[in-house]
């Protein structure tokens, strides 16, 4: 099992949220939970300086062979009485669809350092032992062409991660010219006869996995060197993916704020930065995980706003993560052509009582929604170098969007999250400025307000404001800057308790319900219920 420091000792950094206007909301040392219960936050939007486009890719998923992340939760086989298409559960297919899920990456994780391709495809699959998670057996009865179906039946792109710990650079080779190839070759012939003539396309192309822990524990001079390897060789033969639409290279980035990250950051943009004509990368990815303490885990349910708010505390270091491993990427990369990847994010709990240890089953709360809808934000932020991430994990597994069992489906809290952000897919970054205010629980401050903006490609302006504070609702007067309106929709997710989370029997507890606000004047006035994030457009 992976252990990392507690990201609270290592940061007690707040975001700095720029203060433009001042209005009685201002940050008042000491200000606590007792104080007014509404007041009013005055927020700016400036639709004149447009910036990144928040790339569709910030809203990725991540499957990995973990639990029942795919086994029950995605494959339940042709043969089940769960209603699915050719053994992909068609519940779960219908609640994705809704999310526009941009791109999944599969299949791990540590699995993936682990995983050999050929035992997972044909008639006959190789059974093996999930040797990471659970010691459990894997049958390989969802593998290259399941995972590609799955695909085809949600809409989105594929990010595969292939095995540089235990592979070879040929097997990945292999497996990419069995994917991708429209040549009469051998792998192509075994493509046709596993039923799929055309070659697929691979958006994505992950080379190792956490390379200086379960993917090998290298060095990031190793490290490196296998990259070079296996960008060189693991190449992508789809005619379609020749020019503008070709594979994207993501190698293995930091996986903290420790100083070894630093310097494989620096090691690994070094390098490219130096690179020849004969291997390239396009991303390098960031994992970083909302958990204070690796060996004692806080609970995913029955907790209060202590907990809360030391988790919320934790979750906003991923903002000086992204700020300091940018900076790196900066010296050597200053046009931005290496994406920052964050494949690996979440809230990282205890495992539920009576479930599987390795299996990371935990409940997913109101908590799991600011957090998620905090994170979002801050990637929209960096948006010009953070144009991918991917929600550890889709289904069933740590901050999961859906929850399974045998026939029945749950929709989580950040599953909602997810679903009200679709807008902010491909839009355009607007900056806004607010005075954040304060949310204050004992010896933990935090900003009480969070918000972005974006413009779609209508024209239509988006607001996403979420509100830290469990207790106090709070008054918002938008600047819309000169964005034309008379109204603002949208919606807004709250639950009765910091901890309150749907169930198989009770699943609509935290569910988003419509809300509506006037503009006048230019001018937007909207109040917002303790611990919710909403979404509004401006119509
Ligand atoms: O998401 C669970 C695990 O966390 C992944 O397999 C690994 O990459 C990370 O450490």
């Amino acid at each position: 099992m992976l252990k990392r420091l507690s990201l609270l000792t290592l940061s007690s950094a707040l975001p700095v949220i720029v203060l433009l206007c001042t209005s009685s909301g201002l940050p008042v040392p000491g200000q606590t939970k007792t104080g007014s219960a509404t007041d009013k936050v005055i927020l700016t939007v400036d639709v004149s300086k447009p910036g990144a486009r928040i790339d569709r890719n910030l809203f990725g998923q991540f499957a990995e062979h973990l639990g029942h992340g795919i086994y029950e939760g995605i494959w339940v086989g042709p043969e089940s009485k769960i209603p699915n298409t050719r053994g992909i559960r068609n519940d779960v297919v219908a609640a994705l669809k809704d999310l526009k899920v941009p791109n999944v990456r599969w299949p791990g994780g540590c699995f993936a350092d682990e995983y050999h391709w050929r035992k997972g495809i044909g008639p006959q699959r190789l059974v093996t032992l999930n040797s990471n998670w659970g010691g459990v057996v894997e049958p390989n009865t969802f593998g290259t062409h399941e995972f590609m179906d799955f695909l085809d039946q949600i809409g989105a792109e594929a990010y595969l991660s292939v095995n540089v710990g235990s592979g070879t650079p040929q097997e990945a080779a292999e497996w990419l010219e069995y994917l991708t190839t429209p040549q009469a070759t051998s792998l192509a012939k075994e493509r046709t006869a596993n039923g799929h003539p055309a070659p697929y396309k691979i958006a994505y192309l992950g080379i190792g996995n956490e390379s200086w822990d379960c993917g090998g524990n290298m060095t990031p001079d190793y490290y490196v060197s296998q990259l070079k390897i296996y960008s060189r060789f693991v190449r992508n033969f789809n005619p379609a993916q020749q020019g503008q639409q070709q594979m994207l290279k993501i190698a293995v980035g930091p996986g903290g704020p420790e100083p070894r990250f630093s310097e494989w950051t620096e090691a690994v943009m070094k390098a490219w930065q130096n690179h020849q004509w004969s291997w390239d990368m396009n991303g390098l990815s960031l994992h970083t995980y909302t958990v204070l303490n690796w060996d004692k885990k806080l609970a995913s349910v029955g907790f209060g706003e202590t907990e809360y708010s030391q988790v919320l505390k934790a979750t906003l270091v991923m903002d000086g993560l992204i700020a300091k491993h940018s900076a790196i990427m900066d010296k050597y990369d200053p046009q931005k052509k290496i994406a920052l990847v964050v494949d690996e994010w979440g809230g990282w709990y205890a495992p539920l009582p009576g479930t599987d240890p390795g299996f990371l089953v935990q409940q997913n709360s109101m908590r799991d929604a600011v957090l998620a809808a905090l994170n979002l934000n801050i990637f929209a932020r960096h948006a010009d170098r953070v144009r991918m991430s991917n929600i550890a994990q889709m289904i069933n597994v740590l901050q999961a969007m859906i929850m399974t069992d045998k026939e029945k489906m749950v929709l989580t809290p950040t599953y909602y999250v997810y679903k009200m952000y679709v807008p902010f897919q491909d839009a355009t970054f607007v900056p806004v400025v607010f005075n954040a205010g304060s949310y204050v629980n004992g010896d933990i401050s935090l900003p009480r307000v969070d918000a972005i903006a974006a413009k779609d490609a209508t024209g239509k302006l988006w607001l996403a404001i979420t509100n830290l504070d469990p207790n106090r609702s709070v008054e918002i007067d938008a600047n819309l800057g000169g964005a034309s309106g008379k109204s603002a929709v949208g919606e807004t997710l709250t639950a009765p308790k910091v901890d309150s989370v749907n169930t198989f029997d009770d699943p609509r507890t935290v569910v988003p319900r419509p809300v509506s606000a006037s503009v006048q004047d230019g001018k937007l006035t909207l109040k917002l219920d303790p611990k919710s994030v909403s979404v509004i457009s401006v119509q």
